[in-house]
């Protein structure tokens, strides 16, 4: 063994002991440091965020809840807690780091876990039995995905959709709302204080089929 492996291995593990020891928030950090772009936000979303996002959402008529970019599961728990026996939760991130923390810590048998890109939801949710989803969650950062890709995700979203159901974004900058309302016609809007930074909250309704 070279000196620098010697060196390497300890190190390594001292790496993996500290992200132990922090749990989720570790995670987060890590894949916040690993890709600051996509990520977004160094703080997971507040309760007060999560309960007022999911606020409308009518669970008795759900059967399929997708979330973009779920980062280390701050909503996943919430959202599982509330969605039917027989529904489904998939959720999709770029980041397999995180994924594969979510498929380590998640084992409810209605949770998906999916690595690829928001962009592709119509095939990732016919992969997985489904024509339509109910309701999309959104924590990706619209303002600094590359371009093109905000306005790609909104339309697959508005496509994905059943009729009646709804796109729920929540963002620091209110520019998820101009990449929504080229496809959503009927868009609410809220605000959160309590969260790091307080954020902007949309929920656009599918009204009709395009
Ligand atoms: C602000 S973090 C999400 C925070 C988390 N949902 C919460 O509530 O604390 C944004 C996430 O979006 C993911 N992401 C970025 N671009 C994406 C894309 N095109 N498709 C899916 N996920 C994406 C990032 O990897 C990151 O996990």
């Amino acid at each position: 063994m070279t000196t620098e492996m010697a060196s390497a291995a300890p190190l390594s593990k001292i790496k993996s002991r500290i992200r132990r020891a922090m749990g989720p928030w570790g995670v987060f950090v890590e894949g916040f440091l690993k890709n600051p772009v996509m990520v977004g936000s160094i703080v997971p979303s507040s309760r007060q965020t999560i309960a007022k996002v999911l606020g409308p959402v009518d669970w008795d008529n759900t059967k399929l809840f997708v979330e973009y970019g779920p980062g280390v599961g701050t909503f996943c728990q919430p959202v599982l807690d509330r969605l039917r026996r027989d529904a489904m939760l998939i959720v999709i991130d770029t980041n397999p780091l995180f994924i594969d923390y979510l498929k380590r810590t998640i084992t409810d048998s209605r949770f998906v876990a999916v690595n690829g890109s928001a962009a592709d939801v119509e095939e990732i949710v016919r992969a997985h039995g489904h024509e339509k989803a109910d309701y999309v969650l959104s924590g990706l950062p619209f303002s600094t995905l590359p371009p093109g890709v905000g306005p790609a995700i909104a339309s697959a979203t508005h496509r994905v959709l059943r009729k009646g159901g709804a796109f729920l974004v929540y963002q620091f900058t209110p520019r998820a709302g101009d990449f929504m309302a080229q496809f959503f016609k009927r868009i609410d809007k809220g605000l959160e204080w309590i969260n790091v930074p307080p954020c902007f909250i949309f929920w656009g309704w599918k009204d009709e089929e395009a």
